[in-house]
């Protein structure tokens, strides 16, 4: 029986301990942390034999920067996203979707054997379908609205609400297909949908917002 080995990654600020105690007692693998970003290195060369990244690739290393900029095209006032949003906001937020990728793949590549897998879950925007009618985007401009009613209020001032955009990016498949063969450190062998809002019962308000709150809590804080 061979032995595993599982390296656990997040940014620092996780919460390892609960991830640890919320492991079952007895599992066929020695479990291991590893704090960092993965859009930086995080193991020696080719000391991994399998990478598995889980609804987290979509999330940006930072907001482009264009979009706080008042002359840019891209400058994003009154948003906080790009669903909604002109081309221009929408194609800053791909070209930095592009680099991450880009690094994320180039790490990933000196880290892994050369035999190795990687097999990547992420929320993507079918081909050709419009960024505003995803679910995710929607609800994402809702949140930009109740932001400009609490600035209107005098909850929060305007300016703040102009430096909030969210480090989100739902990239198209032929886009992530795209960058991994211009990347060319892997091949792709196999790319399938799975419909994760399908076990989410959006009917139930409370189940909704929790999913949501589970994935963009911590992004809203920053
Ligand atoms: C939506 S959750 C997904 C969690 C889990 N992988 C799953 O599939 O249920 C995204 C996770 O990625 C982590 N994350 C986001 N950007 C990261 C980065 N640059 N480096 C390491 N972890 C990151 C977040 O802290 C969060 O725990």
């Amino acid at each position: 029986m061979p032995e595993f080995q599982v390296f656990f990654n997040d940014h620092t600020s996780n919460d390892f301990n609960t991830l640890f105690t919320s492991l079952p007692p007895e599992r066929p693998y020695f479990a291991t942390g590893v704090p960092g970003s993965f859009h930086g290195r995080l193991f020696p060369n080719s000391s991994l034999d399998f990478v598995h990244s889980s609804y987290a690739l979509q999330i940006l290393s930072k907001v482009p920067k264009e979009l706080l900029n008042k002359n840019s095209a891209a400058w994003n006032k009154g948003r906080v996203h790009y669903a909604s949003a002109p081309d221009e906001v929408a194609q800053a937020y791909s070209t930095q979707f592009a680099k991450d990728i880009t690094t994320f793949l180039d790490y990933r590549a000196k880290e892994l054997v050369m035999v190795g897998l990687m097999v990547l879950i992420m929320p993507v925007i079918p081909n050709g379908i419009p960024h505003s009618s995803l679910r995710t985007c929607a609800i994402f401009d809702f949140l930009g609205q109740c932001l400009m009613d609490m600035a209107k209020e005098g909850l929060i001032s305007e300016a703040q609400m102009d430096t909030c955009n969210l480090p989100v990016y739902f990239a198209l498949p032929k886009e992530m297909t795209q960058l991994v063969e211009r990347n060319g450190c892997f091949s792709i062998e196999r790319m399938e949908k799975t419909l994760p809002w399908a076990r989410v019962d959006v009917l139930y308000v409370q189940a909704c917002v929790m999913h949501l709150r589970a994935g963009m809590e911590g992004i809203v804080k920053l």
